[in-house]
């Protein structure tokens, strides 16, 4: 069983962003949350910062795409290279569509559910995607708490993705502590990301943390 950790630069410092992802580059993917101040009341960066991000980036890029019109806007980002770009299920007029031209570009490609959004209309679709985000807080700020309540979504996707015999990645992300990160590598959890948990310390002490107890608590023990 694989447990990824990818540190969120949301909590990372906006003036020395190739510096804070030097200090991440023990982990697997640095995840990066693109917010459009219309699908979430948060504004933070676009296209023009993550191709240097793309550019300086000791481990690949995760993007997080929190945005209105994704069918539009996220090939861009696949086109620049991110590794892995999710989109939201709430935004997208085409998720299927839209998966399909990020694999053709060369990403990855990822869907995100709002804690509010059922998994259910997603889990006979899972070959069309590589990872699935299941938000364990409301998208839009980082620091929030952790809400359990998304947990059986989580197992509804570890399940499914058993039976389909496919390496769906299944991530949450969201108040993602060393206090928590048990429950949801528990509920079938393996890519785990950590805004707060990793930058308000030491980063790869955390990062190793943050894996230890993701790995101890794997659902495949
Ligand atoms: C929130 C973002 C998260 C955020 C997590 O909408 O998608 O990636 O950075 O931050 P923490 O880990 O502090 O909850
Ligand atoms: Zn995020």
């Amino acid at each position: 069983m694989v447990t990824r950790i990818n540190p969120s630069i949301l909590a990372a410092d906006f003036a020395n962003l190739e510096r804070e992802l030097g200090r991440i580059s023990t982990a697997d993917l640095a995840h990066v949350d693109v917010m459009d101040n219309h699908f979430v009341p948060n504004l933070t960066l676009g296209l023009p910062v993550v191709e240097r991000l793309l550019q300086v980036s000791p481990i690949p890029l995760d993007l997080h795409l929190m945005i209105d019109d994704p069918d539009r806007w996220a090939p861009d980002y696949a086109e620049a290279g991110a590794y892995s770009v999710t989109f939201h299920a709430e935004a997208a007029a085409d998720a299927i569509g839209l998966a399909r031209r990020l694999r053709d570009i060369g990403a990855r490609a990822g869907i995100a559910l709002k804690p509010g959004t059922p998994v259910e209309p997603y889990l006979d679709l899972l070959a069309e995607f590589d990872q699935v985000l299941v938000m364990t807080v409301e998208p839009g700020f980082g620091g929030q708490s952790f809400m359990a309540s998304t947990m059986p979504k989580l197992s509804l996707l570890a399940d499914a993705v058993r039976a389909s015999g496919l390496d769906v990645w299944l991530q949450v992300d969201g108040g993602i502590t060393e206090d928590t990160i048990a429950q949801a590598a528990q509920a079938g959890a393996n890519t785990f990301v950590a805004g707060s948990s990793v930058f308000n310390g030491d980063p790869a002490g955390q990062i190793a943390r943050l894996r230890a107890a993701a790995t101890l608590h794997s659902h495949a023990h």
